[in-house]
């Protein structure tokens, strides 16, 4: 492993203004997204959304660091020929590869999941960097309802996460580690803030225990929300706070960038509690994005499947790509919201 190296490309990956884009939804997720705007998702129109995407040579190239990629669209070529991976390089960005295999019941412990993918993960590995791919995410998944998370859940997802990163690093990968956090129950604010931190806290005591260099990795984690069934909705302003808060106390000054997931968050809250977090300001790591579908639902309903809307496809990305980029530095603006809905 060289770190230094792995450091560079950690950095990159969220310096000024730039996040990530979260294009990586499996076959399944990915069929669910198109079902709503009435696309048929087959291997052809999977791909032609993504080039549309890859193709907005504003959004990639200013506001956009790296893509985290499916398998399907890491072998994949555009409708001339041209891999996508290197419309993503044309662009300045890095390409990525999400390497788990999705979530299985977690025996023992009923209603909760641990992720799959620890399997031949090294030589996996090895080809995605013979393909382009210069850093890695793993999704953990712990959910909050009554009695859980267990503490075996966020053991065994902690340890899975960890061996996963350590793997990474050893094929000069860096690996983005994923403990979400769902924002689906009717809890409050405090119980997410309370499971957010045992669940970072064990991650990064296993990451410890297995030797993950802090230098060359970027945490993804989900923010201190209330559920989305709770009656009691936290304000922009105390999900800034309480976020900070928590990330303070479980994350190593030594972690470069934490980039967030947007979780079901609407598209402006996403944008709106990034912004709120950095004009706090004082932080010792980068506070970015990694969203997956605050930056294309729009996108995808200008698209609609249709070729006469990439050009409004493209333009609904640049904007959602351009209002997080300014949120990742703090000045980020609600009006700004207003003058392009028009
Ligand atoms: P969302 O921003 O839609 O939560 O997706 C991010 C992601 O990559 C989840 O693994």
């Amino acid at each position: 492993m060289n770190l230094v190296d792995l450091n560079k490309v950690a950095q990159a990956m969220v310096m000024p203004g730039k996040g990530i884009l979260a294009a990586d939804e499996s076959s399944g997720t990915i069929k669910k997204r198109f079902d709503a705007i009435n696309v048929e998702s087959t291997e052809d129109t999977r791909r032609d959304y993504r080039e549309m995407l890859f193709r907005s040579k504003d959004a990639m190239s200013k506001y956009i660091s790296g893509v985290i990629l499916y398998d399907e669209t890491i072998w994949q070529k555009a409708k001339d020929g041209t891999p996508l991976v290197q419309l993503i390089e044309q662009a300045g960005a890095i390409p990525g590869i999400k390497v788990d295999e999705g979530t299985q019941p977690l025996p023992g412990c009923p209603g909760e999941l641990v992720t799959a993918g620890l399997d031949k993960l090294g030589e996996r590995l090895a080809a995605y960097y013979k393909q382009g791919a210069r850093f890695a995410k793993w999704r953990a998944v712990i959910d909050i309802g009554k009695d859980i998370p267990s503490m075996t859940a966020i053991h065994v997802n902690a340890h899975a996460l960890a061996r996963y990163a350590a793997l990474c690093q050893a094929a000069q990968i860096v690996p983005i580690v994923e403990p979400e956090v769902l924002m689906d129950g009717d809890h409050d604010i405090d119980r997410c803030y309370q499971v957010t931190q045992r669940v970072l806290n064990k991650t990064f005591q296993e990451l410890r225990v297995q030797r993950v260099a802090l230098e060359g990795m970027i945490l993804k984690p989900n923010m201190a929300v209330s559920g989305k069934k709770s009656p009691k909705q936290a304000s922009v302003g105390e999900v800034a706070e309480k976020t900070i808060r928590l990330l303070k106390s479980c994350v190593p000054a030594a972690v470069p960038g934490i980039a967030f997931l947007s979780g079901g968050q609407s598209d402006e809250d996403a944008t709106a509690h990034l912004d709120a977090m950095n004009r706090i300001g004082g932080l010792p790591w980068k506070l970015s994005f990694s969203y997956g579908r605050a930056l294309q639902s729009a996108p995808q309903k200008a698209w609609s499947g249709k070729s006469e809307n990439i050009a409004a496809g493209q333009r609904a990305f640049t904007h959602r790509a351009r209002m997080n980029s300014l949120a990742s530095k703090g000045e980020w603006k609600s009006e700004l919201e207003q003058r392009n809905a028009a």
